[in-house]
Parts: structure tokens; sequence; C-alpha cells
């Protein structure tokens, strides 16, 4: 959803390059967060110097020559279109009509159209069809009527609506970065003689550990000497020049040090993220499994007397959410519902003191997620943010917070932080099982010691499945469509497999529980059609009629399943054997030979995993 940065120098050449080059830089960090345009504006000598163009960042590097503009203060974006097509003029940074105030932004101005008619209807001129763009014009508009430019800015800021992350460059306030966040996420970075503004954090790793997370309606400025933030008051929307009620902030207190290095947010060698992430998946389960013991304890002690747990989250997030869900009733015998976050609106009428809401997210900074987890906090639930993301949204909006530790995810396809969630809230569901002694005592220290062995058995299953991976993407390249069934925990997993293959390699895949495959989407089936089927242990008996039923239709077959099963193996035309484990931790095992499926399907179509089109890894729009 569109990645800002803003970096002032105490003096030009701190960073040992030009201020463009380390702006083009952080930018590739923040790639991730959209492509379809760049742009930068720096200040320089000959006043407001602006570049962007439609494209990704490799793509227009010498058209926008980032290397030969250099100065003390600039900001750049990288864009995931929402109002206006991709296009040069659609592009970030927007000005005003002086030209003199350079604008950012990730979020939607809901009421941009209204503002737009009142500018123009005061002389404005607008080149493009963004919503961004009347933030310029808006704070040239209140300079205009006398207010001085942070000023004009903190006014321009209280009259908007929706969600902003912005990023202000104005000549006549000079080496001062001001900033506003709603919603999108926005975090300053402090180094050695330089200061960050951006979208996230690994944008400026290189430079800077010490994060503090700009929180709803603040707003401020980055200059040389000081980070000033200030609280918005009043935001009455009204078009006047009195200025807006704002309270300062002390945020000395709000920084925090980030464990984070640099190397991690850097391929290493990979030719792209996603399989640098797929095979950091058992250290992310490590780490993971390191803190989250002592974060849970207070938390299932909360747990254990709820009525209801619902587990929230989106795309990949609620698919763990599933899996902690049917976790939750298997082993803790907790009555636990997975919902999409977006879909929460229609369970919340039923909401209430009784209920635990666990909101899933990798980023924290989901919209829908959000908005569901403040409303389940409104009618009184117990609110719990499962994120990666230190002080994100989620985690200071929630009640109790628990933290995975897969470090920064840059692919947009969640793989490792999916591993990350599901082994935290596998690992929620033995403590409570432990707890509640809803399990036999045998069973949950088996299962203990089982999840210490995880990271071993991902390992393996890396091996295994990556060079049986690469020798099916010359069959991958022809498939239209494809079904992925399983019954029980192997419906989710299925579900994130499919999930992956469709964001990456653009190939339709639809998953379906096994046993109602044949109640509709077997009619599609006929000679060749792939189905891949999740086998987890305990339902092999059930699932082989499934299998059977596809194969009579001619079904191309594929099996995820545990070795030993020889027995089943003549009704599969591809196999991905895999360690033996408890089906309840089977999938963050399970899931590998479809991650990498569909990182190797997209590579032989020629896609770039890491981008896939259309998608942005953070969605703060509903
Ligand atoms: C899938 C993917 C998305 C996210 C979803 C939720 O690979 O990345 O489906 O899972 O947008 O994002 P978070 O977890 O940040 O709430």
């Amino acid at each position: 959803m569109c990645g800002i940065i803003g970096i002032v120098l105490r003096e030009r050449g701190l960073l040992l390059k030009p201020l463009g080059t380390a702006i083009k830089e952080c930018l590739k960090n923040l790639e991730y967060r959209g492509y379809d345009s760049v742009g930068f504006a720096i200040l320089s000598n000959d006043g407001l110097v602006i570049r962007k163009s439609k494209g990704k960042i490799d793509d227009v590097t010498s058209k926008l020559s980032f290397d030969e503009s250099d100065g003390v203060c600039g900001i750049g974006h990288t864009r995931w279109a929402t109002h206006g097509k991709p296009s040069d003029v659609n592009a970030h940074p927007h000005i005003d009509c002086s030209g003199r105030i350079a604008v950012v932004h990730n979020g939607v101005i809901e009421n941009y159209l209204e503002v737009r008619e009142v500018l123009v209807g005061r002389g404005h001129e607008f080149k493009s069809e963004t919503d961004t763009e009347v933030v310029a014009h808006l704070i040239e508009e209140y300079k205009k009527l006398g207010l001085k430019p942070y000023e004009a800015f903190k006014k321009a800021v209280s009259l908007l609506r929706g969600s902003y992350a912005l990023s202000v460059l104005d000549l006549d306030e000079p080496s001062k970065i001001f900033f506003a966040r709603n919603t999108s996420p926005l975090v300053i970075g402090i180094g050695e003689g330089v200061k960050f503004i951006s979208s996230d954090i690994p944008a400026f790793l290189d430079y800077s550990r010490d994060v503090i997370v700009v929180q709803d309606y603040e707003v401020g400025y980055i200059s040389r000497d000081v980070v000033v933030i200030e609280k918005l008051m009043d935001r009455n929307y009204e078009f006047d020049t009195n200025p807006p009620g704002t309270e300062l902030v002390d945020h000395s207190s709000r920084v925090r040090h980030i464990d984070w290095t640099p190397e991690m947010a850097r391929k290493g060698g990979y030719p792209h993220f996603m399989l640098k992430e797929i095979h950091e998946q058992p250290q992310a389960v490590t780490n993971t499994l390191i803190s989250v013991p002592e974060e849970l304890e207070e938390t299932t002690k909360l747990v254990s007397k709820a009525d209801r747990v619902l587990v929230v989250g989106s795309g990949t997030s609620y698919h763990a959410s599933l899996i902690g869900g049917l976790l939750l009733n298997d082993i803790a015998g907790i009555k636990a519902h997975a919902v999409i976050s977006s879909e929460m609106k229609w369970f919340i009428n039923s909401v209430d003191e009784g209920d635990v809401v666990i909101a899933v997210s990798q980023s924290g900074e989901t919209i829908d997620t959000l908005l569901a987890l403040r409303e389940a906090k409104r009618r009184g639930a117990l609110t719990i943010a499962l994120t990666n993301i230190i002080d994100s949204a989620l985690a200071r909006e929630s009640h109790l917070t628990i933290y995975t530790r897969a470090g920064p995810e840059i692919g947009v396809a969640a793989t490792k932080t999916f591993a990350a969630q599901v082994v935290t809230l596998t690992y929620m569901a033995i403590k409570l099982a432990e707890r509640l002694r809803t399990a036999p005592e045998g069973r949950v220290s088996d299962l203990k010691s089982w999840l210490r062995e995880l990271p071993n058995i991902m390992s393996a299953a890396i091996s295994i499945s990556e060079s049986k991976v690469r020798a099916l993407s010359g069959v991958t390249t022809i498939w239209r469509s494809i079904y992925y069934l399983g019954r029980g925990l192997g419906l989710p997993t299925s579900m994130e497999g499919a999930l992956k293959l469709k964001e990456v390699a653009y190939i339709h895949a639809e998953a379906y529980p096994a046993g109602e495959s044949k109640h509709g989407p077997i009619a599609l089936v006929d000679d060749g059609f792939p189905v891949a089927f999740t086998i987890l242990g305990g339902e092999v008996d059930l699932i082989l009629s499934n299998v059977e039923e596809m194969r009579a239709r001619g079904a191309w077959t594929l099996a995820v399943m545990p070795k030993g099963l020889e027995r089943i193996s003549r009704y599969f035309n591809y196999i991905f054997e895999l360690h033996h484990l408890p089906y309840e931790l089977t999938p963050a095992v399970y899931i590998i030979p479809y991650q990498l499926m569909a990182y190797y399907a997209a590579v032989a179509r020629g896609y770039d995993p890491d981008k896939p089109r259309n998608l942005a890894k953070t969605v703060t729009v509903v």
C-alpha cells in the first residue's frame, strides 16, 4: 500500500553517498509495499528537485538519476495505486501550484473530492488523478492565508479524513520533513547524524535500529537536530485558519531498539526474498519458540477463562487463525472459531466480555484486522494481538500482545511469518490443554518435545522438497487451474498452499475440504486436471476415497504426505514424502512443498515472486 521515506542529514555526504542514492536504497527495501511507480524530491542548492516515473525502481533508476541528486533533506515514494492508474503523472511526490511543497503519501484521503472542489474554486490547478495531490494544495492554500509552513501543514492534516502516512518537504522551511499519521504505518529512525521517517523499519536498517512508532493523529517533523511529535487534538474539518489544537508528545520513552540486523533485510545470496524467507522458517520458529513461552504465561491464564475465543485474521494470517482455532478446540477443548477480519462485522453482535479475540497479523497494521479488534474491544472482549511488528497498531491497541520472532519479512507473500504464527498458536493450545487438563499429560509432554524438534524437521522438509519441486516446475507452467484438497488441519494448509500459488504464479488455485469436493468442484475435473491432496496422517482412508473419485475423472494427482504410506503411493502422479510427526504439528511442515511449488512455478513462468502484481504487503485500505 505504498512505501514512503524521508531522510534528513546533519551534513551533506554523511552517508558517504548522494542522498538520492540513499533514498533509492531505502525505497528498494520498501518496494514490497508497492511498485507501480517511484519518485523522490530533494531540497538542493537549486531548489526542489523532483523526479518520478511509472515502473519499478530497477527499471527507472537511470531515467530518474537518483545517484546524481544530492542534498541534506529528501523524501521518496514507491506506489501501490489506489486513486488514478499507474503513470508518471500519478507517481508521487505531488506538488502544489508554486512547486515549493512536495508530498508523499500512503493511504486514502476519503474527502479528497470535496477538498479538491474547494481548492479548485480557489484557483488551484491539479495535475494528477490522485487523492494525495490535495494535501500539497491545501498546505499552499493555508500558507496563502497567512499560516507558517508547519502550521499550514498541521491545519491541512486536521482537515483530512481517511488514512494517511504523510511526509512533506516545504522549500520555505528547509531541512525539516513534516510527517503525519492516521491508520497507515509510520516510523521514525534515529541514527548518527541522520533521521528517517518511513512506512517500515527495513527501509533504514542500514543506518538506524532506534525507532519511534508514530501513532494515529500524531503530526510533527524531523530536522537535523530534533524530532518533534504533537498529538492533533481537534479534527473539526473546518476550512478556516484557526490553528488546530495540539499537545506536545514526550517521545523519549517511546524509543525502541530493534534487534533486526541489516542482513535480515537483504537477500543474502538468494535470488529472491521469498526463497530466502522459506529457508529462514526453521530459524523463525526457533526464535519464536524461545520467546513465546514467557509471553504466553499471562495470556493463557486469561484465555483459559474465556467463554469463547475468536481468532481473527486476513489472507495467510487467516489460515494461521484457522489452524489456531482448530487446535484450541482439539487440544485444549476451548470453543474457538476463526473469522476472516473483513467478515467480523457479521459476528460482532454476539461478542461480549466473555470472549477473547486474538487478532493475527504479520504487519499488525492490516486495517480489516484492526477494525475487527477495535470493535471487539469496544464490546468488552479481551483482545490479544499476535504480530511480528513491534509497537504496530494492533500491538498498541490490544490488551495483550504476543510477538512472533520471524524477523523482517520482505517478500510480499507471507511464508516465515505464517510458520511463526502457526507455531505460536499451537504452543498456546498446548499450554491451555496443560492448564485446563483437557489433554492427557503424556500427550502434552509429547507434543512439547516434538515442538522442540520442529525446526530440524522443517529444515529436512525444505531440502527434501526443493529438488522435487524444481523437477516439477516444467509441469506447473502448463497448469491453468488446480485444486488443493485436505481434511482437518489439512484444509487450512491446503488453503495456504493455494493462496501462495495464486499470489506469485498467477495460477488459479482453489482449496476445498476433500470430502466436499464431490459436491460441486469435481464437475471441472477431466483429463489431466491437477489436484493436490494434503494428507497429514490420521485421515488417510477417508481422503483416499476422494482421491479415487478424482482419478476416476482423469485427474493428475499430487500428494503431500508422511513417509511410510507406500500402500497409497500408486494413487498419485507426484508425491512429496515428509517426516512423520504428530498431526497437530504438521501444518508448519506440510506447507513447505506448497510454498516452494509456488515460488518455482512463478520463476518458471517468468514472474518476480517478491513483487506479485496488484498485491501489497500491508493492506491499509478496507
Ligand atoms: C499472503 C499475504 C496476505 C497477508 C494479508 C494479511 O501471502 O501476504 O494475504 O497475509 O494481507 O496481512 P497481515 O498478516 O499483515 O495482517
